[in-house]
C-alpha cells in the first residue's frame, strides 16, 4: 500500500536514537521530509547522515531542547524556512525520572510537565497553523503504556502524559475539521538503549530480567523501534487521516483490559 507520504513534511522530535530514529527512518523510507531534533548536536547530525544515506531522503537536523519554549518555536521555524510548511509532527523525547510519588517535590513535577506536556502543547502551538495553512496534517504523540496502566515510581510520565492523552483527545476534536488527526500511541517494551539501561539499573541480573519481562508479553518478545515506527507511518499519512482521538498501545499484547 502506498501511504502517500512522499513529499510530505514531518517533524520528528527525540530522534537522533530509539524510537524517534525509527519514526524518522520509516517516514523517510516512506519519502517524507523528515526534520529530526535532539539536545546532543553530534549524535543527531550522524543520525541524519544515516537515514539520508539509507533512504535517499532530505533529512534536516534540528538541535533543540523539548524543554525550553524558544527551542519549540526555532525547530518549526527553521522547518518551515527550509521546506515551506509542516504537514505531520510527531511529539516524543526522553523521560522524567522514576522515584515514589511521596518524595517528588515541586521542582521534578515542574521538570516533568514541562518535558512531556507543555513540549507537546508548544509544538503543536506552533506547527498545526502551517498545517491549517496546507489544507490538513497530523499530530502523534508518543507516550507509554504505563500512561493508561501505571507502575509504582512512574508518577511523573503517568501524570504527565495523562494530562498529553486528555489534551490530545480535546485536539482532535477542535481540529477535525480542519483535516488534522492527532493521536497517541502507548508503546510497552521496546528494544533501545533507554531499555537497556533500565534492565542494567533494576538490581537483578539484565538477562533474568529480561526473560522475566518475555514470559509476561503474549507475542513472546520485546517491540522493536520498527513495531512503533509502522503504526506512526499509517497515522499520520492520508490514509490514516479518518482515525484520530486514539490512544493505541504497541505492546505485544502486554496490556489486559477488555474496553
Ligand atoms: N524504550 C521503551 O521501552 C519505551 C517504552 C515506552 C515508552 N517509551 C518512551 O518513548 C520515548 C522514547 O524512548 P526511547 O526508548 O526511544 O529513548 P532513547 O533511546 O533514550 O532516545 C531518546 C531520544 O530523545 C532525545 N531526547 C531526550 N531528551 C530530550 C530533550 N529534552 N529534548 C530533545 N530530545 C531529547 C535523545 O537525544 P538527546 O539525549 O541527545 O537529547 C534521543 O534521541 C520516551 O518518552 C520513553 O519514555 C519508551
Amino acid at each position: 500500500m502506498d501511504l502517500k507520504l512522499k513529499d510530505r513534511i514531518a517533524i520528528v522530535g527525540g530522534a537522533s536514537m530509539g524510537i524517534g530514529y525509527g519514526i524518522a527512518r520509516t517516514l523517510a523510507q516512506e519519502g517524507a521530509r523528515v526534520a529530526i531534533t535532539a539536545r546532543r548536536e553530534p549524535a543527531l547530525r550522524e543520525a541524519a547522515d544515516r537515514i539520508r544515506a539509507e533512504t535517499g531522503a532530505e533529512v534536516l537536523p534540528v538541535q533543540a531542547d523539548s524543554r525550553r519554549a524558544e527551542d519549540c518555536k526555532r525547530v518549526v521555524e527553521t522547518v518551515v524556512a527550509a521546506w515551506g510548511g509542516v504537514d505531520i509532527l510527531v511529539n516524543n523525547d526522553g523521560a522524567p525520572p522514576l522515584g515514589d510519588i511521596m518524595t517528588l517535590d515541586d521542582t521534578a513535577w515542574q521538570k516533568a510537565v514541562e518535558q512531556n506536556f507543555l513540549y507537546v502543547v508548544r509544538m503543536v502551538r506552533e506547527a498545526v497553523p502551517h498545517m491549517i495553512k496546507r489544507g490538513g496534517g497530523s499530530v502523534l504523540n508518543i507516550t507509554a503504556i504505563s500512561a493508561i496502566q501505571p507502575y509504582a515510581g512512574f508518577g511523573l510520565s503517568v501524570a504527565s502524559w495523562g494530562g498529553v492523552i486528555g489534551y490530545a483527545k480535546t485536539l482532535s476534536i477542535e481540529l477535525g475539521r480542519a483535516g488534522i488527526n492527532v493521536n497517541t500511541i502507548c508503546p510497552g517494551y521496546i528494544e533501545t538503549t533507554r531499555l537497556e539501561k533500565v534492565f542494567a539499573g533494576g538490581g537483578k541480573d539484565p538477562s533474568v530480567m529480561r526473560n522475566e519481562l518475555v514470559a509476561q508479553i503474549p507475542m513472546g518478545r520485546i517491540g522493536s523501534v520498527d513495531d512503533v515506527a509502522s503504526l506512526v507511518a499509517l497515522l499520520v499519512s492520508p490514509r490514516g487521516n479518518y482515525i484520530t482521538g486514539t490512544t493505541i498501545q504497541v505492546d505485544g499484547g502486554l496490556l489486559r483490559h477488555v474496553r
